[in-house]
């Protein structure tokens, strides 16, 4: 194998699109023969990580003999404040007991990319390496990554080779937009939050939920934020969306759009013809007969975008059927922003998952969450070391990070 000198250094975005833009392309072209989904990331290979508190893009650039350079590696990381435990705690006049998150400072890997002329040289292992210099300055206390769980490169080099373990399996729900409209039941109320709104209910409901980052204004005031939605029973007990907290009715769900079609576009490559003629003809057939509710499959052989739905909670018996009308919602939305897909992002054990309409074929069952647990002095208390905790009923999916 040639000897190759690289040096791992900052992105510089006039210097380095393209170059970023050629690796991802290459990297994005699955095995021949298979379809392979592919991200065009708009022009600003930073956007995924750059609504973060902190965050930072490395990239490996090969010198040649000549001192001519390429690039032929990537890495982005983020940094933020996180829950990822709860303790409970008297009020002052010690009657009842209140139960509080516990935070931590939290790390993020994700976009690492080796252009695959240049596998197994080490490169994949450098870029995490110099990535983790960076959140140890920062006093990060964990850091994680999510991948396929088939993606046996690189759960290898993050369990294997930088110590970190298997620690969540989320769920990732995928639903087609289809050419009709979801009709939405009359006995149900939507209502849109204002961001401070929501911020109090998310706070005041979620914030005991692991991963629900400490800024969640700043995520609810993000212009990728298409708005917070309750909804309820018209026949329902329900005072007004102040009295939400306060007073709430018996059954409630909530849940919040994100715009990634803003951040980036996809595409699936490499389908036959005739995959792409039978999806074309659903479509033809939803579009001429709306009313027959034809679970058309919108087009995803060119770029596409998409909708991100976070924040998905809801109490009550009636929480699970209150979902799946939000969700119905969030379609009309998204057809009228022309997305493809809305996704989310829920526990494996979500109670509410039942209420979320989806695609198996597009969705994934389990994405696998690795963690590793950094330094000595934890701000975790009772948590205990967190990378051992068992997995609670929900985690809270950051929409910034997907
Ligand atoms: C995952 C990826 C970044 C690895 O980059 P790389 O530069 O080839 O990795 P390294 O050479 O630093 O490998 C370090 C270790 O990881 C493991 N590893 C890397 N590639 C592997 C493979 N194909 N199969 C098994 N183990 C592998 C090995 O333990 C390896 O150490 P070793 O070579 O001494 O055995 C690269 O394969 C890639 O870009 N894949 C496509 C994009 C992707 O899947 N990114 C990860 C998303 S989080």
């Amino acid at each position: 194998m040639e000897d190759v000198l690289v040096r791992i250094r900052e992105y510089e975005a006039e210097k380095d699109c393209l170059g970023v833009e050629e690796v991802e392309r290459r990297c994005e072209v699955g095995p021949s023969g298979k379809m392979s989904l592919f991200t065009d990331l708009l022009g600003d290979p930073i956007s995924r990580v750059r609504h973060s508190p902190a965050f930072r893009m490395l990239v490996a650039e090969k010198i040649g003999k000549d001192q001519e350079t390429e690039i032929i590696g990537l890495i982005r990381g983020c940094i933020k404040t996180v829950t990822c435990g709860k303790k409970h705690s008297r009020n002052i006049k010690n009657t009842t007991t209140i139960t509080l998150p516990i935070y931590t400072k939290l790390a993020y890997i994700l976009g690492l990319r080796v252009s695959p002329s240049h596998r197994r040289m080490g490169i994949g292992l450098k870029l995490v390496v110099q990535m983790e210099e960076w959140f140890r300055e920062n006093g990060v206390e964990y850091s994680y990554m999510a991948t396929d769980q088939d993606n046996e490169a690189s759960v290898k080099l993050f369990t294997d080779r930088c110590g970190y373990s298997k620690f969540r399996t989320p769920s990732i729900l995928v639903q087609p937009v289809f050419a009709h409209r979801v009709k939405i039941s009359p006995r149900v109320h939507i209502f849109k939050l204002t961001p401070s709104q929501a911020e109090l209910l998310y706070r005041k409901k979620f914030s005991t939920t692991e991963f629900f980052p400490r800024d969640i204004d700043s995520v609810l005031n993000n212009k990728l934020n298409l708005g917070t939605f309750v909804a309820v029973r018209v026949d329902s007990d329900f005072k007004g969306i102040d009295m939400l907290l306060t007073d709430p009715p018996k059954s409630w769900a909530v849940l919040s759009i994100w715009n990634c079609k803003d951040v980036f576009s996809l595409e699936v490559r490499g389908a036959s013809r005739v995959r792409r003629g039978l999806a074309k003809t659903t479509r033809i057939m939803d579009r001429a007969f709306p009313w027959l509710g034809i679970p058309s499959i919108p087009e995803v052989f060119k770029p596409f975008g998409l909708h991100f739905l976070y924040g998905l909670g809801g109490y009550g018996t009636h929480s699970v059927k209150l979902m799946k009308i939000l969700c119905g919602f969030a379609h009309n939305l998204a057809k009228d922003y022309g997305c493809s897909v809305v996704a989310t992002e829920v526990a494996s054990e979500e109670p509410l998952k039942l209420g979320i309409p989806h695609w198996k074929k597009l969705s994934c069952a389990e994405d696998l969450w690795c963690i590793k647990r950094f330094g000595e002095d934890y701000s975790d208390g009772s948590v205990g070391d967190w990378t051992k905790s068992s997995p609670g009923l929900s985690i809270f999916v950051d929409p910034r990070e997907f």
